[in-house]
Parts: structure tokens; C-alpha cells; sequence
């Protein structure tokens, strides 16, 4: 699964640094040490395990309060209350439906818009999870218009707002 690699490279703006020497300086200065990226760990997101790009809800406003009862009404019963978890899922690799509180660590993005489309990828286009036959599999919500924009934009703010 998450298999589909679509990172933006962040490239930091490297300093050239101009070392000016001074006039009849014995010593050579030292060039400075190449920046490290403060949070190198970044592991690659995970990704649905089918394709297709962000949908329309990236660039909507979402409403948590709604989205709140958007997760009751369509996700709880496989990602549990609130998101925790906790719900089996046989024939796949990890045995179980991932929880969404806390969520996979490489959804999370300190850009809003980055992390919400982490998730509507999700939403949009569905995924089968590792395993030889996995009970369930993360519906395609988008594609097959069981949600409206609007209401993936609303579920993906409550599922922010449960992981802050
Ligand atoms: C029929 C069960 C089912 C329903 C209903 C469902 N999901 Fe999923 N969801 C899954 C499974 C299974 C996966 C794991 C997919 C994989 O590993 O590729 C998943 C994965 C996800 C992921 C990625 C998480 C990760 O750790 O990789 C997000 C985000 C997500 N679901 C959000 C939602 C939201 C929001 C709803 C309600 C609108 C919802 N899901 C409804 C079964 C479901």
C-alpha cells in the first residue's frame, strides 16, 4: 500500500556564504557547515493504494462542527469513536483499520493545505489496504460521489481538529 509518491521536494534556500578574507589574514576561514533541514525525518505520506489527484474540497473551507457528524454518520464504524480505532480488519497485513486519532505520522503536515490533501486523497479515491483479502477497504467517497466536496472539506477539518 501507499505506494503513490508525490512529494514536493522542499528545497531550502541555501545561504552562499561570501567569505571575505581579510587583507594579510593568516588563516583560511572555515566554510560553514551545509544546513541541515530542521525536520529531516520526513518519511514519504502514505497514499492510497489507488490513483488520482487532490478533488475540489482542497480548496473549499472546511467546517469541523460538521464534519463531526459527517465521521458519525460514515466513518466511525470502521475508524472507531472519535477516530481511535480499534476496529478489526481480517485478511490484511496490519489486522486493523488505522485509527485517526492520532493519525499516521507522514499524513500530518504543518501546511493546512498539504495535510488535507494528504487525507483527500483518501477520501477521494479510496484504498485497498496490504494483505492477501482485507474485509475492508477505505471507500472511494469522491469518485463515487457519497460525499459532496463540501462534506470531504468538513470531515477533513474534524480529522485535523482530532489530531491537534
Ligand atoms: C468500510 C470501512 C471504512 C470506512 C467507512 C471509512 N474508512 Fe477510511 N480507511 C479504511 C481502511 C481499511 C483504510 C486503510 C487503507 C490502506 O491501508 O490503504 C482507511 C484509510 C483511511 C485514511 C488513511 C489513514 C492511514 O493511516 O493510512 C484516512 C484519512 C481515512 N481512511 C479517512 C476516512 C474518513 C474521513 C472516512 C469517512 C468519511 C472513512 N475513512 C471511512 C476503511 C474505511
Amino acid at each position: 500500500m501507499k505506494t503513490r509518491n508525490n512529494r514536493l521536494l522542499s528545497i531550502s534556500a541555501a545561504m552562499a556564504v561570501v567569505a571575505l578574507t581579510a587583507c594579510g589574514a593568516a588563516s583560511t576561514p572555515q566554510p560553514t557547515a551545509a544546513p541541515t533541514s530542521a525536520s529531516s525525518a520526513t518519511a514519504e505520506p502514505a497514499r492510497p493504494s489507488n490513483p488520482g489527484g487532490p478533488g475540489a474540497a482542497v480548496n473549499l473551507t472546511g467546517d469541523a462542527t460538521k464534519g463531526a457528524q459527517i465521521f458519525v454518520d460514515n466513518c466511525k464504524k470502521c475508524h472507531g469513536d472519535a477516530g481511535k480505532g480499534g476496529i478489526n480488519n481480517p485478511g490484511s497485513t496490519d489486522g486493523t483499520i488505522p485509527p485517526l486519532n492520532p493519525i499516521d505520522d507522514t499524513l500530518v503536515s504543518k501546511d493546512p493545505k498539504v495535510y488535507a490533501t494528504n487525507l483527500d486523497l483518501f477520501l477521494e479515491h479510496g484504498s485497498t489496504p496490504a494483505g492477501s483479502s482485507p474485509k475492508e477497504k477505505m471507500p472511494a467517497f469522491g469518485d463515487e460521489k457519497k460525499l459532496q466536496p463540501q462534506q470531504i472539506a468538513d470531515v477533513i477539518a474534524y480529522v485535523m481538529s482530532l489530531n491537534k
